[in-house]
């Protein structure tokens, strides 16, 4: 198992991009979990290096998120990418990633999508995660990246970003990995405790409750799903429970669609989402 070169600065990840036929790539915030190791194998295939980036960015977070809290572990994070056969782990520091400063900054605009389900109560959320993308596709110069699935809202964005700025990115989806007890992994799921963890198992059978009912159509779908959540209710608050396509648009009876939702247990905000195939009139 070979260490990856960790690049701290612009000059130091060119040097270690060099002229490199392909790059794959995987954008992280650390904090690696086994969900994180899925991305890396799955992108270390596409691409003759690997490059995974660990930047903790601060645009994406509002005041009063856990950005000072955010987990940071970069030893472990480190034996975790070498196991996983990543080449390069670029590592910058704010002033590297923002050398304007963090007001004066150049900012992608996400769009109307940027502002609904994560977006209504994250206002300023998805244009830091695109901000910090655009720029780091441009300093790791990647011919294809890989995002989880689980924020699925995010990887549309990037995707719609890649195609509409024509950035020459191949943007690649990759399945969220769950615990044991169907929990989407998530770096947050260490602020949970266990009665907590307990009903965050909720979200993902409830999820898997609208997969069972989406040959009857779109209704089913939405109340199998809140029936399971209805029976925690106490102990969860609700942000959102939507069905719509695959690309976040309305939903369409007999065509695929996503579930997604967002719920509070405890302090963290838990995503996750799933695709299914709606019964009913096409
Ligand atoms: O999904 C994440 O970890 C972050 O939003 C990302 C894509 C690394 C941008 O900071």
């Amino acid at each position: 198992m070979t260490s990856p070169v960790v690049a701290r600065t612009r000059a130091e990840l060119a040097d270690a991009r060099g002229g490199s036929a392909s790059v794959a790539f995987v954008p992280t915030m650390g904090a690696l979990h086994d969900g994180h190791v899925r991305l890396l194998e799955h992108a270390r295939p596409l691409g003759e290096t690997l490059v995974a980036s660990i930047f903790v960015n601060p645009t994406q977070f509002a005041p009063g998120e856990d950005f000072d809290a955010y987990p940071r572990t970069f030893d472990a994070d480190l034996e975790r990418c070498a196991a996983a056969g990543v080449d390069v782990v670029f590592a910058p520091t704010v002033a590297t990633m923002y050398p304007s400063g963090l007001v004066d900054t150049v900012t992608v605009d996400p769009g109307p999508l940027g502002s609904v389900l994560e977006g209504a109560s994250r206002p300023t959320h998805f244009r830091g995660v695109l901000t910090v993308v655009s720029k780091l596709f441009g300093l790791v110069r990647p011919d294809v990246a890989v995002f989880g699935e689980k924020d699925y809202q995010q990887l549309t964005l990037v995707r719609q970003m890649a195609r509409e700025l024509a950035l020459g990115v191949d943007v690649v989806g990759c399945p969220t990995v769950r615990e044991p007890d169907g929990l989407a992994m998530s770096s947050r799921n260490r602020y949970l405790g266990d009665d907590e963890r307990r009903t965050a198992a909720s979200i993902s059978a409830a999820l898997r409750a609208g997969v069972e009912a989406a040959p009857r159509g779109p209704d089913a779908v939405l109340a199998a799903a809140h029936a399971v959540l209805d029976d925690v209710s106490t102990d969860i608050d609700l942000d959102y429970l939507v069905l719509t396509d695959p690309e976040l648009g309305p939903a369409v009876a007999g065509s695929d669609a996503r579930l997604l939702v967002a719920a509070r247990v405890g302090r963290p905000r838990l995503l996750d989402n799933t695709a299914l195939t709606l019964g009913g009139p096409s």
